[in-house]
């Protein structure tokens, strides 16, 4: 049963924090709504030696079905958005994206209409360096401000992040905290309808309204992952409520009550099936933490 101590939560349930909807209990699980808060609960695991893992919207990551022995930090309280300058907005790292893009369009400023229906936060979408229709976070990216597991407050540029396709360090160094983004000015109007094109691509081509982690794998270079997996006919494999989508096959969808354990078994199904066929080793975009 989840209880609290000094703030934190304790056996609180992950598969309520992911956009998967899998994962067991975490130990601590600390969801804080300040810089204070958010210091507090890294210390509150330095204190006892525990191993800390970083979520903010919860969108690209499977947790165990036993759970998470450690403290989970979750990002989503931290959030506002400023007009840093002309052409710059910070935003704090559980600013969600789909409301970041939409405040930057009335701003008539141009770069999160790209990434309009990727469902995470700020924090996660750098540290995963998320990107859609041709623009990558690091695109846009001037700045980060990370707490580092010490305690202390830096500003750290994309270069020393080592931003890039679907990956950063940020994790060596610390919790983003806020970030800086450098946009192109636009109209409103245009920014609307790329916003609205993107939108309407992405409802065609991927599943939404279901539970899922966005793209299992990441595209191998000169490849895309969902076509290999189609062409082996992955789409509709099924274990136990994990199937893969019909509709493109580098998303998983909980079907309802489906565990961790489902999801390995289809990921690794899915990494042989390629393997077998294309000599292409896929890797995974999501963590899965085994
Ligand atoms: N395709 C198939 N069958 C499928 C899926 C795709 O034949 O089941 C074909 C499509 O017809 C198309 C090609 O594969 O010709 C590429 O597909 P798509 O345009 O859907 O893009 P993608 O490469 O599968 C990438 C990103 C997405 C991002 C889209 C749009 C990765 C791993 N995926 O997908 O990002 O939304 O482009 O820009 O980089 C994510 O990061 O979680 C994610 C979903």
């Amino acid at each position: 049963m989840p209880s609290t101590v000094a703030g934190i939560l304790q056996n609180e349930p992950l598969r309520n924090h992911t956009t998967i909807k899998i994962g067991g209990p975490a130990r601590y699980f600390s969801r804080p709504s300040s810089l204070e808060e958010l210091k507090s609960a890294l210390a509150f695991a330095r204190d006892r030696g525990l191993s800390i893992y970083v979520i903010s919207g919860g969108s690209d990551i499977v947790f165990p079905d036993r759970g998470y022995d450690g403290l989970v930090i979750r990002l989503d309280g931290i959030r506002g958005v400023e007009r840093a300058d002309e052409d710059v907005i910070m935003a704090y790292a559980g600013e969600s994206i789909p409301s970041l893009a939409i405040l930057a369009e009335q701003w008539g400023l141009s770069g999160f209409e790209y990434l309009f229906g990727v469902p995470g936060r700020i924090g996660g979408a750098i540290a995963k360096n998320a990107g859609a229709y041709g623009l990558e976070i690091k695109d846009i990216l001037q700045e980060v401000e990370l707490v580092t597991w010490e305690g202390d407050v830096v500003r750290m540029s994309p270069r020393e992040i080592a931003i890039r396709y679907r990956e950063s360090d940020v994790l060596k160094y610390g919790v983003v905290y806020r970030a800086w983004f450098r946009l192109r000015k636009d109209s409103p109007e245009s920014i609307r309808q790329r916003r609205e094109d993107f939108s309407k691509k992405r409802m065609r081509t991927q599943p939404y309204g279901v539970a899922t982690a966005g793209c299992m794998f990441k595209n191998p270079p000169g490849h895309s992952a969902g076509k290999l997996l189609d062409m082996v006919g992955m789409k509709g494999e099924r274990r136990g409520d994990v199937m893969i989508s019909r509709k493109h096959a580098n998303f998983f969808i909980n079907l309802g009550e489906g565990k961790s354990e489902d999801v390995i078994y289809l990921v690794e199904l899915a990494r042989k099936r390629v393997f077998e066929e294309f000599g292409v080793k896929l890797e995974e975009e999501v963590i899965i933490l085994r």
